[in-house]
């Protein structure tokens, strides 16, 4: 059966979303960045139940979603730089990466065996209410089978993951519409774990540089599969123009476009359309994809990155 895509903010959805939690469902909610698919993160059952619906790989740990700072603190080790950077970011696309308290009641399913938990406030009401009322930090990846494109509309998880999750709750397209910008650290120095909807710039005005982790350190962010996000014909990048065959996905002013991220290149405009037009054109008439340069700055960080990993050789998905 479908999962139903109950609409509104109001009063008796938040509550048949809690009852549906609280009896170990699978709730997808919006967030500003993309869809997640959320479950009760203290309960090891549901939390197991949400790996297999999504088919993702177990060492691949999941952020617990909070409804602010107070919440997050009885969870994980709060330095007082990550404060200050949660202080300033939340509610918004920033995840952290910090020691599990002790007595952190989050399923350690969820942090795929790590010592470690990545904490967000989310930047939408609705989210954000839901925890409240639930009273309970949420665990939510993108609702997505995993290794596919992250759904930025309530349509785009029933596509995916509709007979397998329990509700749908429909809070608009997403604002920001790439993941969170994912920072840990090792000792005092902040690690770039994943970029992602809050540009390396805001969050280095605080922080100074932020390094980038070892490859292969348990420091890194174990879900960053090179190939993802893929479509089904390969993607050729920085193309300035479209060869036969080609269908080009533009930004700014490139000739022959056929579909563009943003007319005017604006990348936040860019990055809200992303997931929207690569699921667009995953469809059988679309045989190649060419797509124009990105600045990589800003949110082009981002949308790179997502870029890189949809046009990578696919042999290592899972
Ligand atoms: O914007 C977002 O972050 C969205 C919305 C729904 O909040 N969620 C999301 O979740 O993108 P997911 O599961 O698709 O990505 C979580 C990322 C993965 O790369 C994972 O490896 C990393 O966070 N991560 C989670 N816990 C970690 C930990 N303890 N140490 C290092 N990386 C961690
Ligand atoms: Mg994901």
């Amino acid at each position: 059966m479908l999962a139903p895509i109950l609409s509104g903010s109001s009063s008796s959805t938040l509550d048949k979303a809690v009852q549906t939690l609280s009896d170990g469902g699978l709730v997808a909610i919006p967030t500003e960045t993309v869809y997640g698919l959320a479950a009760d993160a203290t309960n090891g059952t549901a939390v197991a139940a949400l790996y297999a619906a999504k088919g993702r790989p177990a060492f691949n740990p999941l952020i617990s979603h909070v409804s602010g700072l107070a919440m997050a603190e009885q969870l994980a080790e709060f330095t007082p730089l990550a404060r200050q950077l949660a202080q300033r970011f939340w509610p918004g696309p920033l995840t952290l990466v910090l020691p599990r308290k002790p007595d952190c009641p989050v399923s350690e399913l969820a942090s795929a065996g790590l010592d470690t938990i990545a904490l967000r406030c989310p930047g939408h009401d609705m989210a954000r209410e839901l925890i409240s009322r639930f009273g309970k930090p949420l665990v939510a990846p993108s609702a997505n089978p995993s290794g596919g494109v992250s759904p930025t509309t309530p349509l785009h998880v029933a596509d995916g993951l509709g007979e397998k999750i329990q509700l749908i709750l429909d809070g608009g397209p997403c604002r920001v519409g790439v993941e969170s910008t994912v920072v840990g650290f090792d000792g005092e120095t902040p690690l770039l774990l994943r970029k992602g909807g809050l540009a390396r710039s805001d969050i280095e005005a605080i922080t100074g540089p932020l390094a980038k982790p070892p490859e292969g350190s348990p420091k890194a962010s174990p879900g960053m599969l090179k190939s993802h996000y893929a479509p089904q014909a390969p993607l050729r990048l920085n193309a300035t123009t479209a060869y036969d065959g080609e269908t080009l996905l533009g930004f700014g002013k490139v000739r022959g476009t056929d579909l563009s991220l943003s007319p005017d290149g604006d990348l936040a405009e860019a990055a809200a359309n992303l997931f929207a037009y690569l699921r667009k054109l995953d469809k059988p008439g679309i045989r190649r994809i060419a797509v124009a340069p990105i600045p990589d700055e800003g949110l082009g960080e981002a949308i790179n990155d997502r870029l890189q990993r949809a046009a990578a050789p696919r042999d290592n998905t899972s």
